[in-house]
């Protein structure tokens, strides 16, 4: 094996690193070195620096059967992505003779699913000055995940600016809060904060709604209780703009990122004599009574969701036993759901109560039903703000249940992390 020249020496400061450098370029020839090249005799080595500040190598392996060989990129990309690292910063290819070794056409679009167009590579041959370019150059107009991004059926973008800003964005469970409550979020620790704004498809960025006051507009991501966890401080409602799936794109980017939990949050009307303002009521069922549905539109068959036990039985068997340990009163109950914005007339609090709900709210429902869909495990609870209209004399407004709110959110705060703890 004859060595290969040193280190890029570059056209370019930004495209000189002389460390880093230095010790992609040793990878680099270290994996040339173990390469299996018997047929071609062509050995290459590719090392790759990584997000995570590592730097993953690989060799070109080749097979009696031709086709079946592995480039030397592929390698390296195959030992970053086993590594846990996501993105590629910078990239060396190191090969023998004379003409510096650029990736091949397959390689190029192989590197462009976890590098960005700017990304230096450097291309070298044993001898004479390496090539040093960047992925845009050796493949413009390049086809990338964004294009999938309808196919996939959600916000592919969001998904990768989350991944793209935390290094480890595995989230456990989903956490939704619900008016007066978006301070929770503060509890988390290692938190990183992203703006709703920044997030393809999460609430609000139709352009139509308007937010809601008392509700948090930045997904929040965080450790809490040993899990990791994604806060959304607000949501969209259906009231807003009249879209009940509006919730979809953030939950179904959220559990692409491994959440398998969905804690829902609420403030919500009581029905029921012995479930008071300040309490809290964990759903058992709700009734679908604003009639509108979050799945209608979709194609697939996944649409067809068995809606029994949505609340998971045995997350609420496992808050039942926790508010006890805590001395919180919880109790359980059939949440029906009111599209609002107006809150509900005397004769439809009554009517309600004769179908069998405990509480009324104008949320939750379409999140749940999506969840569903998603295969996530759910659990929900209703703040009680108010007695339903008419069944007491206080005036039913906004500012009151954001005001109430205030008493729940205390509870859920002891609640919510010992359930995470949990899960
Ligand atoms: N009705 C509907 N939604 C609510 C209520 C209510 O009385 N209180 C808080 N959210």
């Amino acid at each position: 094996m004859v060595p290969n020249a040193g280190p890029a020496k570059g056209r370019s400061l930004n495209a000189v690193k002389p460390d880093i450098d230095a010790k992609l370029f040793a990878a680099a020839e270290h994996a040339r070195n173990r390469a299996y090249a018997p047929y071609s005799n062509y050995s290459v080595g590719a090392a790759i620096l990584a997000d995570d500040g590592n730097i993953y190598s690989g060799c070109n392996v080749e097979n009696a059967a031709y086709p079946i060989g592995n480039c030397a990129e592929a390698s390296a990309i195959a030992a970053m992505i086993s590594g846990g690292a996501r993105r590629i910063e910078r990239v060396y290819v190191t090969g023998r003779g004379v003409i510096p070794v650029t990736p091949c056409g397959g390689c190029r679009q192989r590197l462009r699913e976890f590098a960005a167009p700017d990304t230096v590579i450097v291309c070298h041959g044993v001898e004479g000055e390496p090539l040093v370019t960047s992925l845009g150059e050796l493949l413009p107009h390049s086809f990338g995940p964004d294009h999938l991004t309808e196919k996939m059926g959600f916000e592919l973008s969001a998904l990768l600016h989350i991944r793209s800003l935390l290094p480890d964005s595995h989230i456990d469970a989903i956490i939704v809060l619900g008016s007066g409550l978006s301070g929770f979020a503060s509890t988390l620790s290692d938190a990183a904060t992203i703006p709703y704004h920044e997030l393809e498809g999460f609430p609000g960025q139709s352009g139509r709604g308007h937010g809601v006051s008392g509700h948090g507009s930045d997904l929040v991501v965080g450790t809490l209780a040993g899990k990791r966890v994604a806060v959304l401080t607000g949501r969209e409602h259906y009231y807003e703009n009249g879209n009940a799936a509006a919730m979809r794109p953030a939950l179904e980017t959220l559990a692409a990122l491994g959440a398998k939990t969905l804690i829902l949050t609420n403030a919500a009307g009581s029905l029921d004599e012995s479930i008071r303002p300040g309490d809290l009521m964990v759903l058992c069922d709700h009734i679908n009574y604003a009639g509108m549905n979050p799945l209608i539109g979709e194609p697939s068959d996944r649409r067809f969701v068995n809606m029994v036990n949505c609340y998971d039985p045995a997350l609420r068997q496992l808050s039942a036993g926790i508010a006890g340990r805590l001395g919180i009163s919880l109790t359980e109950g059939v949440y029906l759901w009111y599209s609002g914005p107006s809150f509900e007339t005397m004769a439809e609090i009554q009517m309600a109560i004769r179908l069998g709900a405990n509480a009324v709210g104008m949320s939750t429902v379409p999140e749940t039903i999506i969840a569903r869909m998603l295969g996530l495990n759910v659990w929900a609870c209703s703040a009680i703000t108010n007695m339903g209209a008419g069944l007491s004399n206080e005036t039913i407004s906004h500012e009151h249940t954001k005001a109430m709110a205030v008493e729940g959110a205390a509870k859920l705060t002891k609640i919510i992390p010992a359930l995470v703890e949990a899960l």
